[in-house]
């Protein structure tokens, strides 16, 4: 047998072990259409059931006018921090075949995480910091959009330059996590 031969490795790679969910973004910074482009083309490239990629974004950067229309939508709590950001893109599924009862692919949500999962590493590796979100009215920006009843509203995420301040005062629920034993079903103990 051969290990792998970087896959010892004891640590985690520092842009994740070090990612937080930015709460204050600089207002002054701008990511250029180039920059989107690179983001949603890494959630474009990310692996999805059958390839059935059942993923489209509604982009919006500060200051134009998609931005401003889902940012009518967010609560104000999250618009307190997520209208500084330099990019919004609201994240959503192909869930029903359209006209049918059929679902487009069970794992259509699924497959949206993992495409903004890999945006939101992308956005790291261009030194950008990512928060996704819930706290927006769902069928409200469905509407705004004309987002039709087989496609579901999931999340958004804002993009941004982080500031310094923001991984000592994250303001949502705590960043604790399960401990490895925690999350491991099942798994032969190492002799
Ligand atoms: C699907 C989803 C929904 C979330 N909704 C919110 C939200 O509404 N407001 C918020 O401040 N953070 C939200 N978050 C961010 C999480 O609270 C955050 O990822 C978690 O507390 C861990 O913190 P960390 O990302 O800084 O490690 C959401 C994250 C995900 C993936």
């Amino acid at each position: 047998m051969t290990e792998c031969p970087t896959a010892g490795e004891p640590h985690v790679h520092p842009a994740l072990a070090g990612r937080v969910s930015p709460v204050s973004f600089d207002p002054e910074a701008t990511i250029p259409e180039t920059g989107v482009d690179v983001l949603l083309d890494a959630a474009r490239l990310a692996p999805s059931a059958g390839n059935s990629q059942p993923w489209m974004f509604v982009v919006g950067r500060r200051g134009d006018a998609i931005h401003a229309r889902i940012c009518r939508h967010l609560t104000p709590g999250s618009l307190r921090w997520a209208a500084d950001a330099s990019l919004l893109v609201v994240n959503i599924a192909h869930v029903m075949v359209e006209g049918t009862e059929w679902e487009y692919s069970e794992f259509a949500r699924y497959d949206l995480g993992q495409a903004v999962a890999h945006m939101t590493v992308q956005a790291l590796a261009m030194g950008l910091g990512a928060h996704q979100f819930r706290a927006f009215d769902r069928d409200g920006m469905a509407a705004e959009f004309a987002v039709p009843a087989e496609w579901e509203v999931t999340s958004v995420t804002a993009f941004g330059a982080a500031e310094a301040t923001s991984a000592t005062s994250y303001a949502g629920t705590s960043r604790q996590r399960l401990s490895l034993d925690e999350v491991t079903w099942a798994r032969a103990s190492a002799d």
